[in-house]
């Protein structure tokens, strides 16, 4: 029944997806996944209307997650190099956090097979348990329910090594090659990257959302009376209190986990048409932490304000 309405669909899909229609959708950009190539995905994500075509409020998602994937494309293809020489024909085992109605999460289970080539598992987790009944039926329709599991968790709460093992009736609890985040509000990036650090994962990626804590301990400086610094005009007119904090936020994560032994780049995303929320995090495990990182971090703290990230505390 399930394959008789995917075949149809890919059918309609193949007929809608013309070389033109899809070179004016995708431009000049590198995509991994096209519409005409995962109609069942892209319909399963809701990115696909019912005649296979893409209404414009879904472009946005459709290029946020296809450039994540795109640009872990080197990472991906170091960390299967380092599988593939370490535990040959094992699967590639990601943990989306906060992977909300799995967009990024399906992806990469679609994705990662057919580009590099190995098996993946992929685990979703997030705290609202009704995300992830809508993640568990988009797994289905996507008929991905046996790489992709789900779990409804705080991240702060998961042991997530045995999650995997529940989920997937593995012998034993596995390592876990990279944690994804995309979009994870405020400090729940922060918990990914505690995750991902705590599982001496191989790859962090994130792209982090309304970054509010440090904005928060601003404005209670601001409001303390403290005697005014250089910075005293940024932390007392909101809307650039907010703007600069999420940079210096992600700043401060960025040297966090470089002192944590990870090689960490700051890049953008996509381009701002599709959302202001472009900063990617990309991190690789070199097990070798940066001795100055953490000097620097408390500089950056001082400069700005003498308040720093909570993350700082979790990752000593
Ligand atoms: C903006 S949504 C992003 C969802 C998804 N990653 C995406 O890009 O479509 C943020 C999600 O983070 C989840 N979340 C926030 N804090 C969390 C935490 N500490 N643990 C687990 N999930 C969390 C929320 O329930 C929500 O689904």
């Amino acid at each position: 029944m399930r394959d008789e309405w995917a075949e149809r669909f890919a059918e309609r899909a193949r007929e809608h997806w013309t070389p033109a229609r899809t070179a004016e959708l995708v431009r000049d950009k590198t995509l991994a996944v096209l519409p005409g190539e995962a109609p069942e995905l892209l319909r399963a994500l809701g990115i696909l209307h019912r005649d296979a075509s893409m209404p414009p409020a879904e472009r946005r998602k459709f290029f946020q997650i296809n450039h994540m994937v795109a640009m872990l494309g080197p990472s991906l293809r170091e960390l299967v190099a380092a599988r593939e020489a370490s535990a040959p024909g094992e699967p590639l085992r990601i943990v989306d956090a906060a992977c909300g109605r799995s967009y990024l999460t399906l992806l990469l289970a679609h994705a990662i097979p057919r580009l590099h080539g190995v098996p993946v598992q992929v685990l979703g987790v997030d705290r609202n348990p009704d995300v992830i009944v809508e993640s568990e039926r988009r797994t289905r329709a996507a008929g991905l329910s046996t790489v992709v599991k789900h779990d409804a968790s705080h991240l702060g709460a998961l042991d997530v090594r045995r999650a995997f093992r529940e989920a997937f009736a593995l012998a034993e609890a596995p390592s876990v090659d990279a944690v994804v985040a995309l979009h994870a509000c405020d400090t729940a990036t922060d918990d990914a990257i505690v995750l991902g650090v705590g599982l001496d994962a191989t790859l962090l990626a994130l792209a982090p959302c309304c970054q509010a804590e440090l904005a928060r301990k601003w404005s209670e400086v601001a409001a303390s009376g403290a005697t005014p610094d250089a910075f005293a005009p940024i932390r007392r007119t909101p809307h650039l209190r907010r703007e600069v904090a999420s940079l210096v936020t992600d700043t401060m994560r960025q040297l966090l986990i470089r002192a944590a032994g990870y090689e960490c780049w700051a890049l953008e995303l996509v381009p701002t048409e599709h959302t202001p929320k472009n900063l990617m995090l990309r991190a690789m495990n070199r097990r070798a932490p940066d001795a100055n990182a953490r000097a620097e971090y408390e500089a950056l703290r001082a400069a700005t304000g003498g308040v720093g990230i909570g993350l700082a505390e979790r990752l000593r």
